[in-house]
């Protein structure tokens, strides 16, 4: 029995990630939790006749129970509760809301299923990740194989954008992005896991392919004039991200592979190696980073470090800029928590 609970669920990513959730066997019970609306996207999920069991729950529920009565027993959480970007505004701007949001978030799932496997979409990710951590740790529940920052969509560009570049299929690709998912923080490994069709592209073709990988997310904020972010693609890598451990298979031969934004943690294996070789090459002490890990329901089992040693001339020089960004959204959403 996989009980999944999506807070934020009347969102703009909220919706559509708990259709898709709605829509798969193997999740049996679903809740759905919001500071609003979400009794509507509940009764409106309810008439679907899936097996998935759909309860929903608004945070003024039963006295404040309501983030409680979801997260009792749930097994995965996901988490697009916050405020989206508008124009102008980056992810970083969104911080002091977001961090606020997640802070109490977090500390309801620490006190409620602190065993289960969450999963950040809430922007700014590179600092709110942090956060649950530092508050995981005041809890004396912090897990991190079981911490993600879901960063699939940046993985969904760059295999989209590659795909339109080359002339090639897109589903055929699998891109990893490395470091976090803000801008000059998005690496894509192309030369590493797209070598044939990133071969065949000119200089400028390749560095415009990267910076609209980068700040893919700015293209569809300002296509949406106003009205928000990203939302379908993103509920869609949120549900992808999320399917893989429903989907993972006791008796297979090899564990999936996903790249996600995670705690470097000593407890984890291939973080220490990770972390020597981003010190050895940027300077930086870095404790939060995206790789490609190999993925069990107990969390990352390993990371696939040896991505990182393949990288070329080119993309070690975007790890240096990603580390150097990525090291102040770090300190920024631990110093949220401690001060
Ligand atoms: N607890 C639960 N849900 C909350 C809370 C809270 N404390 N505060 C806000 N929400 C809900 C809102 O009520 C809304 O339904 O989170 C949802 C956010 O939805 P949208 O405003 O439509 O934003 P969306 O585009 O879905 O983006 C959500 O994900 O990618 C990030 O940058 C994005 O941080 C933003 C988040």
């Amino acid at each position: 029995m996989t009980k999944v609970a999506v807070l934020g669920a009347a969102g703009g990513i909220g919706q559509p990630l708990s259709l898709l959730l709605k829509l798969d066997d193997n999740v049996d019970d679903l809740a759905l939790f919001d500071v609003v609306n979400v009794p509507g996207v509940g009764a409106d999920l309810f008439h679907i006749n899936t097996d998935a069991k759909i309860s929903y729950h608004l945070k003024s529920d039963d006295n404040g129970t309501g983030l409680q009565n979801a997260l009792q027993g749930a097994d995965i959480v996901i988490i697009p509760a916050g405020v989206p970007r508008k124009p102008g505004m980056t992810r970083d701007d969104l911080f002091k809301i977001n961090g606020g949001i997640c802070a109490d978030l977090a500390t309801g799932i620490a006190t409620t299923c602190p065993e289960a496997l969450v999963m950040v979409i809430s922007n700014p990710v590179n600092s709110t990740v942090p956060i649950f951590a530092e508050v995981f740790k005041k809890h004396g529940s912090y897990h991190p194989k079981r911490l993600f920052g879901v960063t699939w969509l940046d993985s969904v560009r760059a295999n989209s954008f590659m795909a339109q570049v080359s002339n090639s299929i897109p589903s055929s690709l699998d891109v990893k992005v490395v470091g976090g998912h803000s801008g000059d923080t998005i690496v894509p490994l192309y030369s590493v896991t797209a070598a044939q069709e990133y071969g065949r592209l000119s200089e400028e073709q390749e560095s415009a392919l990267i910076h609209r990988v980068q700040f893919g997310g700015d293209e569809v904020v300002q296509a949406k004039q106003g009205a928000g972010s990203a939302t379908l693609s993103m509920a869609y890598a949120g549900y992808r991200f999320l399917r893989t451990f429903l989907e993972i298979d006791d008796d297979a031969e090899e564990l999936p592979v996903e790249s996600c934004y995670i705690p470097l943690d000593d407890s984890i294996k291939g973080a220490k190696e990770t972390k020597a070789y981003l010190k050895e090459l940027t300077g930086e002490d870095i404790e939060f980073f995206a790789m490609p890990c190999e993925l069990s329901f107990d969390g990352v089992e390993a990371i696939q470090f040896d991505l990182l040693k393949n990288a070329n001339e080119k993309e070690r020089e975007l790890i240096k800029v990603c580390a150097n960004t990525l090291t102040g959204n770090i300190n920024k959403g631990v110093s949220f928590i401690k001060g």
